[in-house]
């Protein structure tokens, strides 16, 4: 199988990485980045990745695509492949903010949005999917199954798909952010420096991710540890509460910068190929 990759950033070649490190044969990848550093790195560290110069070649070489470029580098990637393209290929772009059936409707590719996770280094997490009408279930079903060797796929709605990137997509630094001020809150209450704290977090939490692995349930963790009249007790009657209400706070503002980035550019003329009206999120 041969996959091509436009964009060699953080997401592009993570999902190279992946899939060639996670399936069983590992497929020819061919990929291009508009700077050389990257797409030299990329070459050097994973073996059976071949450069190309232009996204152009890339959609010559290969039928199905991840193309993982900015929303605002979208459009001229698109003009770029364009004439190369045919109902054979399959575009899978990570872009947030584009209609996937708008560029159906002016490309004659079947095009799919993915919004993949830093989870799927670790060869998990999940990864959403938006399939256009033109993708067919034997197309749904080979992509769902190459995505599956490194997440779960998971097929999401337009009014969906904002709430559950939050979950999914910006999750991981949502806690991360979680485990960094519990840190400095230790730091801040006794004898502890908030860099051993976190080292001890790490521990904790590496450990505590293989039992989710098990089966547990959060309400598992929590009736393990806490017993009744105990200190995880007088501590979690704190943090039910606030945790809510910050999370509530989080989800409110990234829905609001989503939309404010949405009113902001709606002066814009809306791209005519893509149909991107916002920038990424
Ligand atoms: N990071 C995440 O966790 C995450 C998660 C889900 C979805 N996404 C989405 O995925 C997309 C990519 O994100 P990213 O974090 O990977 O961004 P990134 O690190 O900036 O990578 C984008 C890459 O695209 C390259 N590029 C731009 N125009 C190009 C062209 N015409 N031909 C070839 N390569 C081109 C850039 O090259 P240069 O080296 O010249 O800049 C850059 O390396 C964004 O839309 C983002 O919203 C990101």
């Amino acid at each position: 199988m041969r996959i091509g990759c436009i964009g060699t950033g953080t997401i592009g070649s993570m999902l190279i990485e992946a899939l060639s490190s996670k399936l069983p044969e590992s497929p020819d990848f061919v990929a291009c980045n508009r700077s050389r550093d990257k797409i030299a790195a990329l070459v050097r560290r994973v073996p059976g990745v071949v450069a190309v110069a232009t996204a152009a070649e890339v959609a010559q070489r290969a039928q199905t695509l991840f193309i993982c470029v900015k929303s605002t580098d979208l459009e001229p990637v698109i003009e770029q492949i364009r004439p190369f393209l045919s109902p054979d290929h399959i575009l899978l772009i990570t872009a947030s903010t584009f209609s996937v059936e708008h560029l159906e409707h002016r490309l004659p590719a079947r095009v799919g949005k993915l919004i993949p996770s830093v989870a799927q280094l670790a060869g998990g997490g999940v990864i959403l999917t938006q399939y256009g009408p033109r993708m067919g279930a034997d197309a749904r079903t080979t992509v769902d199954r190459l995505l599956s060797a490194i997440g779960t796929p998971i097929p999401v709605t337009d009014d969906q798909i904002r709430l559950f990137a939050d979950l999914t997509s910006c999750g991981p630094a949502f806690i991360a952010g979680l485990l960094q001020a519990f840190a400095r809150a230790a730091e801040h209450t006794g004898p502890i420096a908030s860099a051993k704290a976190e080292h001890l977090l790490r521990l904790t939490w590496i450990a505590t991710g293989r039992l989710f692995e098990q089966g547990f349930t959060p309400a598992d963790l929590r009736r393990r540890v806490s017993v009744p009249g105990g200190v995880t007790e007088a501590g979690l009657a704190v943090l039910d509460p606030g945790a809510e209400t910050l999370f509530r706070n989080v989800l409110t503002a990234t829905k609001k910068h989503h939309l404010s980035r949405r009113e902001g550019v709606s002066a814009r003329p809306r791209d005519r190929s893509t149909g991107t009206d916002t920038p990424d999120t």
